[in-house]
């Protein structure tokens, strides 16, 4: 410990200048006005792997965006962990509510305000330095390899192909992970399960073109108000999802599971008041957390039609639209659930539009195991470092790839996230508590010290 704790404390303003460095690149998968942009972020990765003492290091180029990759074999009888993350990140729209610019990082009350502080690249940039500082005191006991991929905001879509094409060169014992959040700094978490995602956009179209709502309004049908229609109809007054079928998979969880998940702390009022709202709201009978970890959802994520301009406009849209993703959790499947969506809204559309459901993108849902070596390599890591034992709880967002790893790999995930859900994630003012910063470079050699006694 007193050797890592040196290594940070020497080497602490070159961590946060090279951390700024990769936060300045606007890697934004989504938008392809980026594009060069996100490939000098996959340039620039591999270099500081280069340089932290990898070998191998290579940019590997799929469909899409490549995919990172380096190792350090120092042994091959030891145990190796697959460090995974991603070094691209969501739009910083909308812009406005920026207080300073997303690609420009600015300290402010020992925070770093960024697109991507903390999901991922603040997060995965740990795994590099911690890896240089086990390099430099000559601390590794693991072998070690590395995949930062460029598409997880966008749903992996490439990271398959390459999963399965590479199945020896990413062989490992367990994959790690830091791009999940934790309760608090003063009870630290490690989330053992993700949800799984099935993304969809539908457009709902009425006449064949945009009408004078004045002249035909009253006796066409208006898209606008019957997508509205459709939405509302499918949460049910307890605010259950109306699809038949929905829940048919899911797993209910045993009561000592409920209650072990509701034991960590919350506090409703703080919860609400963080978030400027006046009430909680969701599926009748469940907790916060079981709404958050353990229960499918049904969520519009952008919806338009019609006239958003300036001023005013009278018309009568021709179409309106909208993007729509649920959640997903053990033992539910994206394409199930995505097929359900789609007969079912296509079967309440009534006789006056035509409905039209595109599918985007999925992932799995997934629950990690508490009973494995490396779990427990991060309890005691986490504890080491922060001096409590971290709690387990379920996080509500999805990792696509952690699904494929198992089904691909037969490797289990351990996620050791050191974000907190205040930092803003996919919102304006993201933000990265530069103390978690230190602290995962501190936990990680830790994580590995742990895990190489323990296997
Ligand atoms: N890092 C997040 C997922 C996350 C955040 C998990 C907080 C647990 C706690 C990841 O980058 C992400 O945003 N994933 C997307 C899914 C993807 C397919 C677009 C998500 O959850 O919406
Ligand atoms: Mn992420
Ligand atoms: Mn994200």
């Amino acid at each position: 410990m007193q050797v890592i704790r040196q290594y940070i404390e020497e080497h602490k303003q070159r961590m946060l200048d090279e951390l700024f460095d990769l936060l300045r690149f606007p890697s934004v998968s989504a938008d392809p006005k980026y594009k060069a942009d996100v490939l000098k972020t996959a340039d620039y990765t591999a270099a500081k792997l280069r340089e932290a003492g990898a070998d191998n290091v290579e940019v590997c180029q799929t469909a899409g965006y490549p995919i990172v990759y380096g190792e350090k074999i120092i042994d091959s009888t030891k145990p190796t962990v697959l460090v995974y993350g991603h070094y691209d990140v969501q739009p910083p729209d909308p812009l406005e509510l920026w207080e300073t610019p997303p690609f420009e990082p600015t300290v402010r009350d020992g925070k770093i305000y960024a697109r991507g502080a903390c999901d991922d690249k603040g997060q995965f940039y740990m795994h590099v330095k911690a890896f240089e500082l086990m390099m430099q005191t000559n601390t590794l006991p693991c072998n070690i390899k590395f995949m930062i991929e460029g598409e997880e905001e966008v749903g992996s879509n490439n990271l398959g192909i390459f999963v399965k094409g590479n199945r020896e060169r990413l062989k490992a014992d367990v994959v790690l992970i830091s791009d999940t959040s934790m309760l608090s700094m003063e009870t630290p978490s490690l989330e053992t399960g993700l949800r799984g995602l099935s993304y969809l956009e539908v457009e709902v179209t009425g006449p064949n073109r945009d009408l004078h709502s004045g002249v035909y309004g009253g006796a066409v049908a208006n898209p606008a108000t019957i997508l509205s229609k459709m939405i509302a109809s499918l949460h049910d007054e307890n605010n259950h999802i109306t699809i038949p079928g929905f829940y048919d998979d899911v797993v209910e969880l045993k009561d000592s599971e409920k209650d072990a998940l509701n034991s960590a702390p919350y506090n409703e009022d703080e919860y609400k008041k963080d978030l400027g709202i006046d009430e909680v709201w969701g599926e009748k009978g469940y907790s916060t957390f079981e709404r958050t970890g353990t229960r499918p959802t049904l969520e519009v994520n952008g919806i338009w039609s019609g006239y958003i301009g300036e001023g005013a406009k009278t018309v009568l849209p021709s179409k309106a639209n909208a993007k729509i993703s649920m959640r997903l959790v053990p033992n539910q499947g994206s394409d199930k659930i995505t097929q359900l969506f789609t007969e079912h809204f296509s079967r309440i559309a009534p006789p006056y539009v035509k409905v039209k459901v595109t599918p985007h993108h999925g992932g799995e849902p997934v629950v990690t195991p508490t009973d494995s070596v490396a779990y427990q390599a991060a309890q005691k890591a986490i504890t080491e470092a922060f001096g409590v034992e971290p709690v387990p709880t379920r996080g509500g967002g999805s990792i696509p790839i952690v699904a494929l790893f198992e089904a691909e790999l037969g490797v289990k995930t351990v996620l050791m996230g050191f974000g907190l859900d205040s930092d803003a994630l996919h919102s304006p003012n993201e933000k990265y508590d530069i103390f978690n910063y230190y602290k995962g470079i501190e936990t990680i050699p830790l994580f590995y010290k742990n895990f190489a006694a323990l296997s």
